[in-house]
């Protein structure tokens, strides 16, 4: 299979999903409707209702896939939507998705609020899925985006950062929707507890490793045009994954960073320090390590033979290594 089928497998399902996103995200003033369209309309790679789409297709087996869980999917894009609306915000990040970011397009006061409204709507229809377990699942994430949020402006240019510590506030701001998500649709096709849980915990490894891909592209950016700039992790002093390698290889790192890159030429130089050293190659291998880990969770279901769903939920993996090459 080519990766590109993965979303060949799930493109009708986003062409509802877009559709139904327009009109869910309506709002009665007009500046929070633009503020809010503004982002769902300039796309993004849908790939966490992807993975909804995905898990609900696998553990449906031959049925066909549910209203619920389509809500479910649509309800994932928004919060992720919503998340990327307020950090833009905190990041100061311009652009987003190839079009200017909310709060640049208007101001901080609006993109605030139009992030809270799509939060807001969310919860709306997610307790209208009338399910009290996903309800349960899917709200604890908008907490913990809050106490990823924290914990990374908490840690800003502090090179004693672990990487546990990394993994854990990557885990809050990103793997939970992800790993919630998952397990959510296989909640509304009723699976056992424990069934349950493998998918949660592929989710969260998925989630993982996308966030460290994530974190490479912004020092190495991409042949794809990324829609958002480049070295804003460094400027803001967030420390990742092969930044935190790098400072192993090249202490003198740590100077660049603690001096909050004071030089015009710092970043560069960091930029040239992290190209050097081990750091790329460790974040990659530890993005590989976490993809291994969420194929290994995922419950093969030997009723169901040569499902592409399997297929789709195992290369969304090769997907996400794809985006640095
Ligand atoms: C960006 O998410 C935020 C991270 C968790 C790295 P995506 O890379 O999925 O953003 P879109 O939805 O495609 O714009
Ligand atoms: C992901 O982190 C942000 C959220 C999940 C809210 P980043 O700050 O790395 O995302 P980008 O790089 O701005 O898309
Ligand atoms: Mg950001
Ligand atoms: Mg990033």
């Amino acid at each position: 299979m080519q990766i590109e089928q993965i979303f060949s497998i799930v493109e009708k399902d986003l062409q509802i999903l877009n559709t139904n996103l327009q009109s869910m995200v309506g709002a009665r003033h007009p500046i929070l409707n633009a503020a809010s369209e503004h982002l769902f309309s300039a796309g993004g790679k849908r790939i966490r209702p992807t993975l909804v789409i995905l898990v609900a297709g696998y553990t449906l087996g031959n049925q066909p896939i549910t209203p619920s869980h389509r809500r479910l999917a649509e309800i994932t894009e928004i919060i992720h939507t919503a998340s990327l609306v307020h950090d833009d915000v905190i990041d100061e990040c311009i652009t987003r998705r190839g079009v200017t970011t909310v709060h640049s397009l208007y101001n901080n006061r609006v993109a605030v609020l139009a992030g809270d409204f799509l939060f807001a709507q969310s919860s709306w229809y997610l307790a209208n899925l009338n399910s009290l377990n996903v309800v349960k699942t899917i709200s604890k994430v908008i907490t913990d985006f809050a106490e990823g949020e924290v914990r990374q402006g908490m840690i800003q240019f502090d090179c004693k950062m672990s990487m546990h510590e990394y993994i854990d506030k990557s885990f809050y701001k990103t793997a939970s929707l992800i790993a919630s998500s998952c397990q959510g649709s296989a909640m509304l096709s009723n699976l056992q507890y424990n069934e349950q849980n493998q998918y949660y915990i592929y989710g969260k490894h998925i989630g993982l490793a996308f966030q460290i891909i994530d974190d490479m592209l912004d020092i190495i950016g991409s042949h794809k045009n990324l829609g958002k700039p480049i070295g804003s992790d460094l400027k803001n002093g967030n420390l990742t994954a092969p930044i935190l390698f790098s400072l192993i290889d090249f202490p003198q790192l740590q100077d660049l960073i603690e001096h909050e890159f004071e030089n015009d030429s710092d970043i560069e130089q960091a930029v040239k320090l992290i190209y050097c050293s081990q750091g790329l190659k460790k974040a990659k291998d530890l993005a590989e390590e976490h993809i291994q880990a969420a194929i290994t969770a995922l419950p093969y279901q030997n009723s169901i033979s040569n499902n592409e769903n399997l297929y789709g939920l195992i290369m969304v993996g090769e997907y996400i290594l794809q985006q640095i090459h």
